[in-house]
């Protein structure tokens, strides 16, 4: 599909809902999956991302529903998955597999988790090699997809710095520890987002976390089901921000969205961008705080983005290179290696498609820099990545841009496009 986004000289105007937050769907159907007892979730995304793990989970032996937004799982208890043996299909998503990784390994299970060519492409050794720590016993196709996990005995408590910021394998490796014969110990290098700890915590397991350092001790009883609401994703929202920011006089409201703070660096980098970011009516879910957020268009301008604020923003790079690209000064991105193991190569990507458009982009070995104001249009690629595809797009509100592959944008945020033609897009084809 080719999605082009008509240049847009009205301002965007409204409040609009977005699907429910992707890394708190993964989880909570991975966690009503190891409960005991019947969970109901609302709010439920219904994505390729989200359907990977309803997928992988119910070929393991636990089938859920999903129907107006309802999921509903019966809990098969924190114990080897039913189907010993079988394969879940982790499609596109790497939450899925790395945190299933988790979940096969802490329960004993024997499985294989496999995926997309893109998804055998990324890194496993990451969870792989700390699962071994504690005992279990994976064979991977060196250091890739699929992973073939044979049952082992009970897995061994360890004390573990995670090389990486990445929420996935700090996941994986607390969801496994549930499971071990003695409390973990986990330490990251910064602040990655803590949405397991915080529903696992809701659902009685005994997560604690200090700094970057969680203990997790074993479960001591059955996980208790799940009853909640999900809140929107601030990952699909950005693109709407984004919107909002690059065309002049907007103002839009997203309306009861996840605000945890290791997810809100979008708001900061927009902000300090200079657009005008605002919070009202929050609130709380599941441990989890929610919020409206607006975002009013002001004169853009460059900025620099390092160190924490990378891993506070890891998913919304694309999003922000579309934004800097019409900002004025060099936007410069630095310390962001880890976007080179997403969905695509981000640095690669961002940097080839903003020059396809015509803009001038420096690549680093850890990040990218996008001078402002030289983009002039053109046709991208989506390359197979969903963010990619919508932050490209974007950049066709403010130049004649057309991007090819953009079905990819299913993937995540399905109603992209009508959220952005009832915040006043107009014509888009
Ligand atoms: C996610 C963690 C991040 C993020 C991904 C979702 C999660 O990945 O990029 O989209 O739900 O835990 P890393 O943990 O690999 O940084």
């Amino acid at each position: 599909m080719k999605l082009t986004l008509p240049c847009c000289a009205r301002p965007l105007s409204g409040a609009v809902e977005v699907p429910g937050d992707k890394s708190l769907a993964h989880r909570a159907m991975l966690f009503a999956s190891l409960a005991e007892g019947e969970s109901e979730v609302r709010n439920y995304p219904d994505s390729g991302v989200t359907r990977a793990m309803r997928g992988a989970l119910e070929s393991l032996g636990v089938p859920s529903s999903l129907e107006a937004g309802v999921l509903r799982v019966k809990g098969n208890g924190f114990r080897p998955f039913p189907n010993a043996g079988a394969t879940g299909y982790c499609g596109n998503s790497a939450t899925t597999i790395r945190l299933m990784a988790g979940a096969v390994a802490g329960t004993g299970s024997s499985a294989t988790l496999d995926g997309s060519a893109g998804l055998r492409r990324r890194p496993m050794n990451r969870v792989a090699d700390p699962l071994r720590a504690m005992g279990a016993e994976i064979a991977t196709d060196d250091g890739r997809a699929p992973l073939v996990f044979s049952a082992a005995g009970r897995l061994k408590p360890v004390d573990y710095a995670v090389p990486v910021a990445s929420a996935q394998v700090l996941s994986c490796l607390q969801i496994a520890a549930l499971g071990a014969s003695g409390a973990s110990r986990f330490t990251v290098p910064g602040p990655v987002r803590d949405h397991t700890a915080r529903m696992l915590g809701s659902m009685g397991a005994e997560i604690s976390s200090e700094g970057f350092v969680s203990t997790v001790r074993p479960l001591a009883r059955p996980l208790r089901s799940l009853h909640a609401t999900l809140p929107g994703d601030i990952s699909s929202a950005t693109f709407l921000f984004a919107a909002a920011a690059l065309v002049p006089g907007s103002r839009i409201t997203v309306t009861g969205i996840g605000v945890n703070p290791t997810r809100t660096g979008i708001l900061d980098v927009l902000e300090s961008m200079g657009a005008v970011v605002s919070r009202a009516n929050a609130r709380d879910e599941m441990g989890e705080p929610v919020a409206d957020v607006t975002v009013a268009a002001a004169p853009l301008k460059a900025v620099e983005i390092k160190g924490d604020l990378v891993v506070r923003s890891i998913d919304e790079f694309p999003a922000i290179a579309a934004v800097a690209a019409f900002a004025e000064g060099v936007t410069v991105v630095r310390e962001a290696k880890e976007l080179r193991y997403k969905e695509s190569d981000r640095i690669a990507a961002i940097v080839t498609q903003l020059r396809a458009l015509g803009a001038e982009v420096d690549e680093f070995d850890d990040g990218f820099a996008v001078h402002g104001g030289t983009l002039t249009g053109g046709t991208a690629q989506a390359n197979g990545d969903h963010r990619l595809a919508m932050s490209m797009a974007l950049c066709g509100l403010r130049a004649p841009v057309s991007v090819e592959g953009a079905e990819i944008l299913n993937e995540s945020f399905p109603s992209f496009v009508p959220s952005l033609v009832a915040l006043g897009v107009p014509e888009v084809c």
